[in-house]
């Protein structure tokens, strides 16, 4: 069969259109295992959905490759070959092929019922820890703020001295880096204060939303130890895009030893009488670009590294400037919002900050919690989250002024708190 040279054109747009669909394909094999890629799963539920995602594909290839060969060959078969060709009738129409109806209605459905099946059995997978893990799945709650999320370890308890210096039981939480066991099923309950968010961990489960007066749940599973990317998937507000977190999966052993260290109340470094006055060491803050990255490259390389760095108390400590910070946490009424146990601060409409030194990231996995950011996020929190409650109901409403001494007593402080 000779082509006419409008078909050789087609067939030399489909070639280039192959070719970059190829390249884009192979590209694609690198691009997709980012931190937060749904492509390489690692926990059961995450690879479950994977598997799910992959059969809708074939399903729908299948029926792409089918539709687009008939149609391909009825354009080439049945085109105007010449200009007598293009004004010919119409030809007589026929009036559909019982046989061919049936045949495609059946078809459809058997492709819906191919993709039904395993939807609906991962549905019930993915609802609930199965009943034969149940006896060894461990359990948190997850909060919804604008734009932070709240861990509570509902099953552990906090140790919080009370006025006379006892320690007593309460309860305990993290914020923004829920720090599970690896290999064990953990059981998600998804709570909202205020507003709908999503709860998204795309290498090991969701999306889920956390809903205002609705209790939902998921569960998740992480194969070995880590560190992995979430994201709030859910619009939710004008920093909804910069509403992250982290989970780190540890050992059992490990796990323990945190739960033990996170229970405990705040680490206290404090000044002795004698000491000299605070230094200060905020003329080596360096100032932030607009919107540029919170994160350096050596820290994203490693972040499970860094996450057992951070577990450690920083070299070269200045107890003068920690005290000077705990005092200033209280007089800018930083504790009418920030609970830190064993320093007295018991507010709880911000993230709980007893050991927020020993977090990788700070501002809800967005910025390193290194000196430099803490003191990016402290000195204006509008800049890297637009909008947000300590920023707009606390420095403002408050009229609270920092100076660059007080900021660098603050970032001492908190970079203290292991
Ligand atoms: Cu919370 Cu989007």
């Amino acid at each position: 069969m000779r082509l006419s040279p409008s078909s050789n054109r087609f067939l030399r747009i489909a070639r280039v259109a192959a070719l970059a669909a190829t390249v884009a394909l192979l590209q694609g094999c690198y691009w997709f295992d980012g931190p937060q890629s749904t492509f390489y799963p690692e926990g059961p539920v995450a690879r479950h959905q994977l598997q799910l995602f992959y059969l809708t594909c074939w399903v729908c290839l299948v029926i792409f490759v089918i539709v687009g060969s008939v149609l391909a060959y009825a354009m080439l078969k049945f085109r105007a070959k010449d200009a007598e060709d293009a004004k010919a009738h119409v030809p007589e129409q026929a009036h559909g092929n019982p046989l061919v109806e049936i045949g495609l209605i059946g078809a459809s459905v058997l492709a819906l019922v191919i993709i039904a099946i395993p939807t609906l059995a991962g549905i019930y997978y993915s609802f609930d820890v199965p009943v034969a893990e149940k006896g060894d799945a461990y359990e948190v709650t997850a909060t919804g703020y604008q734009w932070w999320f709240k861990f509570d370890y509902k099953t552990e308890q906090a140790q919080v001295p009370d006025a006379t210096g006892k320690l007593v039981a309460a309860p305990f939480s993290t914020a923004n880096e829920l720090v599970i066991p690896a290999g064990r099923p953990i059981r998600v309950n998804l709570r909202s204060v205020d507003v709908i968010h999503s709860f998204w961990i795309p290498k090991l489960a969701g999306k889920v939303d956390m809903m205002p007066n609705r209790a939902n749940h998921l569960w998740l599973e992480a194969d070995k130890p880590g560190y992995y990317w979430g994201q709030c998937a859910e619009f939710c507000g004008e920093s909804h895009a910069v509403m992250r977190f982290r989970v780190i999966a540890l050992s059992p052993r490990e796990f323990n030893d945190w739960v033990a260290a996170q229970a405990a109340p705040a680490r206290r470094v404090v000044a002795a009488a004698d000491a000299p006055a605070p230094r200060a060491q905020f003329a080596a803050y360096r100032t932030f670009k607009v919107n540029e990255a919170g994160t350096t490259a050596a820290f994203d390389a490693s972040p499970f590294a860094a996450w057992h760095q951070q577990q450690l108390p920083p070299a070269g400590e200045d107890a003068a400037l920690i005290d000077k910070g705990r005092a200033l946490f209280n007089a800018k009424t930083c504790s009418s919002c920030h609970t830190i146990r064993g320093d007295g601060y018991l507010g709880v409409v911000g993230p709980e900050l007893t050991h927020v030194g020993s977090r990788t990231t700070i501002a809800a996995g967005l910025l390193e919690n290194n000196p430099d950011e803490l003191h990016r996020w402290i000195h204006a929190p509008n800049l890297v989250k637009p909008g947000n409650t300590m920023w707009v109901k606390g420095y403002v409403a408050n009229n609270i002024q920092l100076t660059a001494e007080d900021e660098d007593a603050l970032v001492h402080y908190l970079s203290s708190l292991k």
